[in-house]
């Protein structure tokens, strides 16, 4: 694995490293905080993700936290203590710049993103969690939704991003009593694709980035974004919309459906009950 996190301008609370299979391992980088989310971490982490959209380098974001925290979630002193008392103008623009890659830039990614849920897994950081297409968690992870004990409602998108993703009745117990869960039962809920023992999960991370990337990369892009917005459209405009993505995967890489259809009607190589087409090299 190669880092740059000396020679790129990645910032002091994010670092990033590149390995050989062109995923770009993303860490929330404040342990001695448990890697909580102020204004620095949010305006640097959407610096980090705005590059690394254009950096062939990486082909698939891992999102994960330095030391032995996922993100205990938003900055309690930074965001509440420090701007109390300060005009509104403020606290809105801080806000801000956590919606603007925990949802804006995350959700709407150009490159899959695997969320790597390492250890504590707190309020604000369910975010920037949902909002990654994929998530493993080690099992005993700790998740938590504990504003109610802070006496406040859930902040950010956290609300909308459970609604999201896992059955009302776990949401609804879960932000309401403030009761935290680990992995296992994460994975229960939906909330990540799967946990396991932590000494395993760098390992499942990287097999399942090398599924993603051995794929046109185009066509993975196409299919996520399609599948993130055409659920909140009309049949209509979904019918519309995913013809558009269809076409466009094709027009960017018309090789991967023609390679795909080759290997199944013409050579008979692949069939998709016996493994995974591979388009590796194609971009
Ligand atoms: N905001 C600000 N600072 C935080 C923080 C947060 N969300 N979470 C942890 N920290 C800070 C602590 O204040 C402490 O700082 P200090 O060394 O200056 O005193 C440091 O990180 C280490 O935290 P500590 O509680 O000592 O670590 P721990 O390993 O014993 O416990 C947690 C880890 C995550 C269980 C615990 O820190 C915690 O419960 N944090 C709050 C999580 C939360 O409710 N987040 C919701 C925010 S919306």
């Amino acid at each position: 694995m190669t880092s740059d996190i000396t020679t790129e301008p990645w910032g002091n609370t994010v670092s990033v490293e590149f390995d050989e299979h062109r995923i770009a391992w993303v860490s929330l980088n404040r342990p001695d905080k448990r890697n909580a989310m102020n204004p620095t971490l949010n305006r640097e982490m959407f610096a980090t993700l705005d590059r690394l959209e254009n950096d062939d380098r990486c082909a698939v974001v891992v999102l994960t936290g330095a030391g032995d925290a996922f993100s205990a979630g938003m900055d309690l002193k930074e965001y509440f203590r420090e701007t109390d008392g300060k005009p509104r103008s403020v606290q809105h623009k801080v806000r801000g710049e956590g919606t603007n890659w925990q949802f804006r830039k995350l959700y709407n990614y150009t490159k899959p993103t695997i969320a790597m849920v390492n250890g504590w897994c707190f309020g604000g950081a369910f975010v920037p969690l949902v909002s990654c297409d994929l998530a493993i968690a080690a099992e005993d992870a700790m998740f938590g939704l504990s504003e109610v004990n802070w006496g406040v409602t859930p902040g950010n998108l956290v609300t909308r991003a459970l609604a999201e993703t896992i059955p009302t009745r776990d949401a609804m117990y879960h932000i309401m009593t403030g009761e935290p869960f680990d992995g296992r039962r994460a994975a229960e809920m939906r909330l990540v694709n799967e946990a396991v023992p932590a000494d395993e999960l760098r390992e499942r991370t990287i097999e399942l980035a090398k599924k993603l990337t051995s794929l046109s990369q185009w066509v993975v892009r196409c299919t996520k974004i399609g599948f993130r917005h055409s659920r909140l459209m009309s049949w209509e405009s979904a019918e519309d919309f995913l013809y558009a993505k269809h076409d466009q995967a094709i027009l960017f890489d018309s090789d991967a459906r023609a390679n795909g259809m080759n290997q199944f009607l013409d050579e008979k190589a692949y069939r998709p009950g016996l493994g995974t087409y591979s388009a590796a090299g194609q971009e």
